[in-house]
């Protein structure tokens, strides 16, 4: 066995933030009751968690970056947490995302890197745009959200239709999977 061999067995993504970040929405969901909410607290907390691992993977098959991609996902619908509701969702999640973002750099401290300024309006800028599952953007990462977005509610087993069964197809074949009924 070749030291490269040896060498390759150990690797870590970098992505402390992010596991800091998923572990402090789950604080701040578990409690909360669905009670006025269109959609059980539980199916945000699973989506939050498969998306971001979706967002991180297809991030590293795009060329982008993972961690950045993973923060996205896991807030993308910080909006209906906090509004209960489906309706508008992407588009009021900007102050909630901010404040989030901003709680997160007070508690990391000097512990973990802080989210930056540029960083928190690319995951806005993804974020409140995620919705529009029919449009196409130049940003790479309003895209990948949307695509993550999609085929997270398919391998849920939701049904899908329009722009998310599209995005659901080009992604799979993206990644060489086929998909079943092509
Ligand atoms: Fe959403």
């Amino acid at each position: 066995m070749c030291l490269s061999d040896h060498e390759d067995r150990e690797e870590r993504l970098s992505v402390r933030r992010l596991n800091r970040i998923l572990s402090m929405l789950l604080s701040e969901m578990k409690d909360l009751d669905d009670e006025g909410r269109d959609l059980p607290i539980r199916w945000n907390i699973m989506h939050m968690y498969s998306s971001s691992q979706l967002a991180t993977l297809l991030a590293l098959h795009r060329g982008i970056n993972p961690e950045l991609a993973g923060i996205a996902a896991a807030l993308h619908d910080m909006g209906a947490v906090v509004t209960k509701k489906h309706a508008g969702h992407a588009e009021a999640a900007s102050p909630y995302i901010y404040e989030f973002l901003e709680r997160f750099n007070r508690a990391s401290g000097s512990k973990l890197s802080q989210v930056n300024q540029e960083e928190a309006e690319a995951i806005v800028q993804a974020v409140v745009q995620h919705s529009e599952k029919e449009l196409n953007s130049n940003d790479p990462f309003v895209e990948l959200l949307r695509d993550v977005d999609s085929l997270d509610a398919y391998l849920h087993g939701v049904k899908i239709e329009g722009g998310r069964l599209e995005r659901s197809r080009r992604v799979m074949k993206e990644l060489g999977i086929a998909f079943p009924k092509d």
